[in-house]
Formats: structure tokens, C-alpha cells, sequence
């Protein structure tokens, strides 16, 4: 007998989760409607599915959902083994719809201090205009985070790990305690993809990807997706999305789909890469720390083991301190580590950045340059190669300045 998806193994479900072949002549991809006006046979078909829009099969304007978007929804959401998932245009506009559905003028929002950086500049500009207050917590806080929840408090949002500094949060402590108090527990989960964490299975409630990264996986498309535990929360969000106007074009849709079926091997790989940079990196004088999780060193490893089954390709290394015109010497020259904000992608990238002057419960009071690396899917040895000669670069331009 076939089995249900929820039986079937992670990387089964990345492959299968969402096709309908013989819903398009066996083939084997869903096909890429391009859809805003959607027609109705009669004025009875009209009204007797304007109540229906938010109904998986159920079309009513392209903005709604297609039978291009419903897969790659449908797909995620198998993944982490939600009730639904919804899509958006960014990883951005995940997390704020993730925000708005659960918020409302009077509310407290407690925040990670170690959140992506335009989420918290949503906070502070945003939400506190439309009269959100927001209280940054220590990602360490764990259970203590009792302490900081009010009547008021709705949501507690979680990041881990932070995708700056790298702390790894304990995920089951801060959601059972925000449950006993009535809140939402939503987490920024795209470092954990829904391959390597699965936050319903810890006790959240709606779990946020930055689905332009690992998801589609090539660099070549901008999207989010909101994952909800239930279905009451699948509706409100769904809704929220749907009142601000939130939907994704039908061929980046159809990238991320692409993008998911390979997502589990290149994360493999993503993974072995990165440890073993970040090992032969430990080996380095110029480095001063590594923050990966996945390093038994680290101080998140015990909660990384206990939480998660992998790690990707993203991670931080701790520079011991040298002039701004030595790193510049390091990172303008690197012939395959290119600077750029994003990750995920195929390819291999270096960031200089200082989580000093944003944090704002806990410090950040390490005295080097952090400098972010992604690693890609090229060989190992080239990219140590470039490291290497990167490092050196550095290490001279330190010395002669
Ligand atoms: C952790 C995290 N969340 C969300 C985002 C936002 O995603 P997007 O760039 O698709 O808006 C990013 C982007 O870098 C990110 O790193």
C-alpha cells in the first residue's frame, strides 16, 4: 500500500512532495500557470467559491493562489511537516506577514537580539508606528524567558541560529513557555531549512524561510515562505497575506519548486564543505574563533545536537583584530569568495560585519573583524587555496600598515 507523505523519509518528500503528473499528461513537473484574471462558467460557480478562496484547489484570482504556487506550498509545508505553508515575494515579507497576522496596536512582541537586521528595523519602524512595542531578549535566555512575558505579549519570535553571530537558541524551552502564557512562537528557521529543523515537532507555531536562499538554491530568485503548525494559523496567515497584497510571480514560483527537489543533496554537501573549511580555518593564527554550531567546540553544539539534524553552508569567523586596510587587502582580491549579502546559493561568498552597533540587549563585545562566510559547492581545496592566499594578504598588509 502507498504511503502516506508523513511516513515517508525527508529527502523522499523533497523529491515527491506537491507532483501531480497525471493532473498534466504525466509530466512530471506542474506546469507554470501565469494567471491574474481566473474565469467563471456562471454567475453561480462565481459566488459559490468567493467563500472558498483560501481552499487548497480552490481558485479565484491569481493573487490568491495558483496551481503553481499550491505545490511548492504544498511541498514545504510536507517538509517540516506543517499544516500549510504560504508563499511571498522575500524572505522579508515572510517574516512581516509572519508579524502582522499575529499583532495588533497595544501588543508586546518579545525579539531576539541577534535577528537579521531588517527585521528588526521592521520592528522598530513599523510595528512600533502602528503601536507594537517591541523588547529584545539574549538568544541564550532559554526558559527565562518567562521572566519577560506580559499579559500583552503575542508573539515571541525566535532565530536560531542568529545568521550574524551564530548563537543557538533553546527552541522547545522559549516555545513551551511562551505557550503556557498564551503567546505565538515564531521562528526565522531558512539557516535550519526545513530539512535540518522542525520546529512544529519543538512545540512553534509558525516557522518563516528566506526561501531565496537554500531553497531556490541558485541565486536567482527573490521568495518566502510561511509555515504554520495548524490550521487556524495556516487561515490567519494565509489571510493576512492575502489583505496586504502578498504573492509571488508563477516562474520564480516554479524556480523554488526546482530548486526544493535537489535542495536535500546540495545541502549535504553544503554541510561537509563548510566544516571542513571551517576546521582547516580553526587551524589558521589569523583566526581568533569559528562560530558554526556544528563545531563541537562551540558553545551552541549541545543544543545543535539535541535540536537539529544538519547544518548548511553558512558560518562566522572571529578575525583577531587587524587594521580595516588588512581585511580590505583579504576580501577585495579573493578570486572565488565573492562579497554579497545574501547565501544559499551554488557559489561561495565572503561579508565583513559588525553586530557591535545593532544589538541591543546583550553586547556583542568581541574585540576582532567577524567576516561571514557561505560555502558553496565548489571543491574544498580551491576554496582553501583562496582562503589561504586571502589570509596571507592579510596577514602582510597587517604587518606593513
Ligand atoms: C535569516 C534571514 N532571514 C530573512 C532574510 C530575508 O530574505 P530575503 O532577502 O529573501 O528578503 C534573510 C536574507 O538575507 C536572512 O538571512
Amino acid at each position: 500500500m502507498a504511503k502516506k507523505t508523513s511516513d515517508l523519509r525527508p529527502d523522499t518528500v523533497a523529491t515527491h512532495a506537491g507532483l501531480r503528473p497525471w493532473e498534466n499528461h504525466g509530466i512530471v513537473n506542474p506546469p507554470v500557470y501565469h494567471a491574474s484574471t481566473i474565469l467563471y462558467p456562471t454567475v453561480a460557480e462565481l459566488k459559490g467559491r468567493a467563500g472558498r478562496k483560501f481552499e487548497k484547489g480552490v481558485y479565484t484570482y491569481g493573487r490568491a493562489g495558483t496551481p503553481t504556487s499550491e505545490p511548492l506550498e504544498e511541498a514545504v509545508a510536507a517538509l517540516e511537516g506543517g499544516f500549510g505553508a504560504v508563499v511571498t515575494s522575500s524572505g522579508l515579507s515572510a517574516v512581516t506577514v509572519a508579524l502582522m497576522a499575529h499583532l495588533a496596536a497595544g501588543d508586546h512582541l518579545l525579539m531576539v537580539d541577534s535577528v537579521y537586521g531588517p527585521t528588526r528595523n521592521f520592528c522598530d519602524k513599523v510595528l512600533k508606528r502602528f503601536g507594537v512595542e517591541t523588547t529584545y531578549y539574549d538568544p541564550l535566555v532559554g526558559a527565562g524567558i518567562d521572566a519577560l512575558i506580559r499579559d500583552n505579549t503575542r508573539v515571541v519570535y525566535l532565530e536560531s541560529p542568529g545568521s550574524h553571530t551564530f548563537e543557538i537558541q533553546d527552541v522547545p524551552a522559549i516555545a513551551a513557555a511562551a505557550r503556557a502564557r498564551g503567546a505565538a512562537t515564531i521562528i526565522d528557521n531558512t539557516w535550519g531549512t526545513p530539512l535540518f529543523l522542525k520546529p512544529f515537532a519543538l512545540g512553534v507555531d509558525v516557522s518563516v524561510h528566506a526561501a531565496t536562499k537554500y531553497i531556490v538554491g541558485h541565486s536567482d530568485a527573490m521568495m518566502g515562505m510561511v509555515v504554520c503548525a495548524d490550521e487556524a494559523g495556516y487561515r490567519r496567515v494565509k489571510g493576512c497575506a492575502y489583505d496586504f497584497g502578498q504573492c509571488a510571480g508563477p516562474d520564480d514560483v516554479y524556480l523554488a519548486l526546482r530548486g526544493l527537489r535537489t535542495m536535500p543533496v546540495r545541502l549535504r554537501r553544503h554541510q561537509e564543505s563548510a566544516l571542513v573549511v571551517a576546521r582547516w580555518l580553526q587551524g589558521r593564527p589569523e583566526v581568533a574563533r569559528i562560530l558554526h554550531p556544528a563545531l563541537e567546540d562551540d558553545p551552541g553544539h549541545a543544543l545543535w545536537r539535541r535540536d537539529f539534524t544538519g547544518a548548511c553552508g553558512l558560518f562566522g569567523v572571529l578575525l583577531h583584530p587587524v587594521p580595516p586596510a588588512a581585511l580590505a587587502a583579504m576580501l577585495d582580491e579573493m578570486e572565488l569568495f565573492h562579497m554579497g549579502y545574501s547565501w544559499g546559493g551554488y557559489e561561495s561568498l565572503a561579508v565583513p560585519y559588525d553586530p557591535r552597533p545593532i544589538r541591543t540587549a546583550t553586547g556583542w563585545d568581541e574585540p576582532g573583524q567577524l567576516v561571514r562566510l557561505h560555502i558553496g559547492l565548489e571543491d574544498t581545496a580551491d576554496l582553501i587555496d583562496d582562503l589561504g592566499r586571502g589570509l596571507d594578504r592579510l596577514t602582510a598588509a597587517a604587518k606593513a600598515g
